[in-house]
């Protein structure tokens, strides 16, 4: 049912002889968040809700993408994972909510593969920005000793694989698009430092922005800047009907007038100059066509939908890459149809309200071959 869409084009020997990674952002169901909504699984049997039959669904499934690097959402039994990801050999850290809510991110990586070099946690309630967390780490690709093994010059030309990777979870509320983008913005500024400190090195950024693809958050993120005085704070992640929501309208009258607070939280300074960032950034699913046969891609070529559930069904789940990485594939996501017909997400085969998303990405320049 799921298969790997491959890029053919770009299915050169450049790209299947350079360094490549697959990366997996899942946002996996926190245990309170199902049993604290009920009313969004209602027609989901029980046993597909239990955290000991989805935790054991989640690693089966990852495993089956072999994977290098996993970004998970809504972790609340982050010891749990630990101690299957260790069986798999994957590291982690976790990074909890402040507040009272008991979920986080986490971050694994294979420990035979990489290097943890530099860990950064943010904490968006220092910035007044509520509880949501999100992080950064710098890992480098462990050289192969093997095959460097009496060639000190070739293991010397070998170029340095480090590489940025983040993983977020933006607050739910669909009013509160202030917060959203002033989390994006500190995530976006964060990753951008620590690239540049770290040399210029690539950055693979995850997670769940609860924005889908035709919203303002969304552009933000592709092209840089946005100007959000155009746009009403409570439309700006497009959440509310996204699938009647217009692409990227601007607004006009008392909808789009923000207070100074608002204002402040979402650009961080008192200005109005529009909000800027400086990473160049792809969604790696845009960088993939989808396959033909199904219909699981909009016109732009992101997933129709990554999350399910009585009150949802849309895209909201992301891979974001710059340049110096190329998407050689991607996972596709489930069609439209076969969600519908499942009636809802976790099921006897998917453990999480959540699709996993899955892309292969290679190191654009083919020094390391
Ligand atoms: C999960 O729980 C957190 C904290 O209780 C909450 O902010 C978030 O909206 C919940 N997510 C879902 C999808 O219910
Ligand atoms: C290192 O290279 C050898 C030989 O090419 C290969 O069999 C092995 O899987 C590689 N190990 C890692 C960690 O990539
Ligand atoms: C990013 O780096 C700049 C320049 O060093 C610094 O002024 C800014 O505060 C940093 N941003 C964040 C969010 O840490």
């Amino acid at each position: 049912m799921l298969e790997f869409s491959n890029h053919l084009l770009l299915l050169n020997c450049i790209f299947i002889c350079a360094d490549r990674i697959v990366f997996v952002s899942y946002n996996v169901l926190g245990v309170e968040n199902a049993s604290k909504h009920q009313d969004l699984y209602y027609n989901i049997p029980p046993k597909f809700l239990d955290w000991d039959h989805r935790k054991n669904l989640i690693r089966k499934e990852l495993n089956f993408y072999h994977p290098g690097i996993l970004c998970f959402q809504e972790v609340d039994r982050f010891d749990d994972l630990d101690n299957l990801l260790q069986k798999d050999g994957f590291r982690g850290v976790y990074l909890a909510r402040t507040g009272e809510a008991c979920d986080g991110c986490a971050i694994f990586w294979k420990n035979d593969l990489f290097t943890l070099l530099h860990q950064e946690n943010i904490k968006f309630e220092m910035y007044g920005l509520r509880h949501n967390v999100a992080q950064l780490c710098v890992l480098k690709m462990t050289q192969n000793e093997s095959n460097t093994d009496g060639n000190t010059q070739m293991s010397q030309a070998l170029p340095s694989r480090s590489f940025v990777v983040g993983n977020i979870h933006v607050l739910f509320n669909p009013n509160r698009g202030d917060i959203k983008l002033g989390q994006v913005r500190l995530f976006l500024e964060k990753a951008h430092n620590l690239s540049q400190e770290w040399g210029s090195i690539p950055v693979v950024l995850c997670g769940d922005l609860n924005s889908v693809p035709q919203s303002a958050i969304y552009q933000f993120l592709v092209s840089c800047e946005l100007d959000i005085q155009l746009h009403d704070r409570r439309k700006i992640s497009g959440q509310i009907c996204p699938l009647e929501y217009h692409p990227f309208q601007s607004q006009s009258g008392n909808a789009a007038r923000w207070s100074n607070e608002e204002l402040w939280l979402a650009t961080g300074s008192r200005g109005v100059a529009p909000l800027m960032h400086h990473l160049k950034l792809c969604s790696a699913y845009t960088g993939v066509p989808g396959s033909f046969s199904f219909r699981t891609r909009d016109k732009i070529g992101e997933p129709l939908a990554t999350s399910y559930h009585s009150k949802f069904m849309g895209t909201v789940d992301y891979i974001w890459h710059t340049e110096e990485l190329v998407p050689v594939r991607v996972l596709d996501t489930l069609p439209i149809k076969t969600l519908r017909t499942m009636g809802g997400l976790p099921t006897k085969k998917w453990g999480s309200d959540h699709l996993a998303l899955v892309c292969e990405l290679a190191f654009a320049d083919d020094s390391g071959t």
